[in-house]
């Protein structure tokens, strides 16, 4: 008798997928939304999505892409520009910021 081994090679890749949820800008009072890229920060889905939000540095330092997560969170991997207050009310850096999963981000406010 021959026992098969289970052979559940065929794996799914949990976090290949490039599409993990929309990012929604308010710029200009306009709304637009893109699908979600891995890694790619929130300054550079405004652009994707055909808007011209405000930036500088691009580096973290100015604040020029200030704007204000009204749904989800973000991770900014470089910081100085915006205090601890800012952060807890929800203002991130949009150029440092890549979405943690689907996000409104508002430039008006
Ligand atoms: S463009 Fe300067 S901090 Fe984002």
């Amino acid at each position: 008798m021959t026992v098969q081994m289970s052979s559940d090679t065929e794996t799914t890749p949990t976090s290949a997928s490039d599409d993990q949820g929309g990012v929604t800008i308010q710029l200009d009072g306009k709304t637009a939304q893109v699908p979600l890229r891995d890694g790619e920060t929130i300054l550079e889905a405004a652009r994707r999505a055909g808007m011209t939000p405000p930036f500088s540095c691009e580096a973290g330092n100015c604040g020029t892409c200030m704007a204000k997560l009204t749904s989800g969170t973000a991770t900014m991997r470089v910081n100085d520009a915006l205090d601890d207050d800012e952060v807890e009310e929800g203002y991130v850096l949009t150029c440092q910021g890549t979405p943690d999963g689907p996000v409104v981000v508002d430039y008006d406010c």
